[in-house]
């Protein structure tokens, strides 16, 4: 079934888990995420961003929604459609306008007051198509940049900021920053649990914590019990289908182009079957 995100939410929090939202490239990636949460019975957010259309033999993002609410309908798990991080207004209408059943707006590097005007304007258009939108307060920063989270202080979520902003623009979930990057850290990565606490007193909307990967179970499971509702992971998905090509140059003869491709799919279908079980959406539909 292809259904708004908010719904998919809802559920996780009601019954205390999260909903797992990995990035998919393509067709094929799309399709083993929908196989792997179905093999599991988990619900799905597949999420797409923009950047990925100029890679990809998806041009539009009507194609992109088309597509996907095809598979998803095939599938007998719930699965949304999310646009990740947009920065653009425009392309956020687009999305909307196209079919996906949720949208990100990204207004976490903007002032606040940027962040409010167009994250209350995504929520405006999304309202008559039922598209769920999700927008950042504080920001989540780069892996790369990670050396300790005291480096990222200044940039984490404060529970005024989080409340106000929801009442602000209405918004239907929150991403939070309690300490998480994106990509590969290059230090220990540090949680701010009592923040997060803090914050989900705070807020009833559904909180989102991107920047999975490399997290690490014990910190993602804990930021669940928190109260996080929706984990992003895609750097550790990319990162598992890299590991799979290593072959031995004296086996390269034998082994066929599909292969490679059964083997690195193989290895980001079992890596997201991990974060499935971390986010514990194991049987919930
Ligand atoms: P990672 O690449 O660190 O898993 O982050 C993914 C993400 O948050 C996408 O929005």
């Amino acid at each position: 079934m292809f259904i708004p995100m908010g719904i998919l939410l809802r559920d996780a929090s009601l019954k205390r888990y999260a909903v797992p939202a990995p990035n998919f490239m393509n067709f094929k990636m799309a399709k083993l995420l929908i196989d792997a949460a179905s093999e599991k019975r988990s619900p799905l957010i597949l999420a797409y961003g923009g950047f990925f259309l100029k890679n990809s033999e998806l041009n539009t993002f009507k194609e992109v929604a088309e597509f996907i609410r095809y598979i998803a309908n095939k599938a007998d798990i719930p699965v949304a459609l999310n646009l990740d991080h947009s920065k653009k207004i425009e392309e956020v209408e687009e999305a909307i306008k196209s079919g996906f059943t949720s949208v990100m707006f990204d207004g976490s590097t903007l002032s606040y007051e940027e962040n409010v005007k167009y994250t209350k304007a995504a929520v405006n258009m999304a309202k008559y198509y039922n598209v769920t939108v999700e927008a950042e307060i504080g920001h989540v920063g780069e892996g790369s940049d990670y050396i300790v989270q005291d480096d990222f202080t200044e940039m984490l979520t404060s529970e005024q900021d989080a409340r106000s902003f929801v009442n602000d623009t209405g918004v239907h979930a929150l991403a939070v920053a309690i300490g998480t990057a994106h990509g590969v850290y290059k230090g220990e990565p540090k949680l701010d649990f009592e923040r997060l606490k803090r914050i989900r007193k705070a807020v009833d909307v559904p909180l989102v914590l991107h920047g999975g990967s490399g997290t690490g179970k014990d910190n993602l499971r804990k930021a669940v019990a928190c109260g996080i509702q929706k984990i992003n992971v895609f750097t550790d998905l990319i990162n598992s289908a890299k590991g799979a090509l290593v072959v031995k140059k004296e086996e390269l003869a034998k082994i066929s182009y599909f292969d490679i491709v059964d083997e690195m799919d193989r290895a980001v279908k079992n890596k997201f079957v991990e974060y499935i079980d971390i986010c514990g959406s194991e049987n919930r539909c």
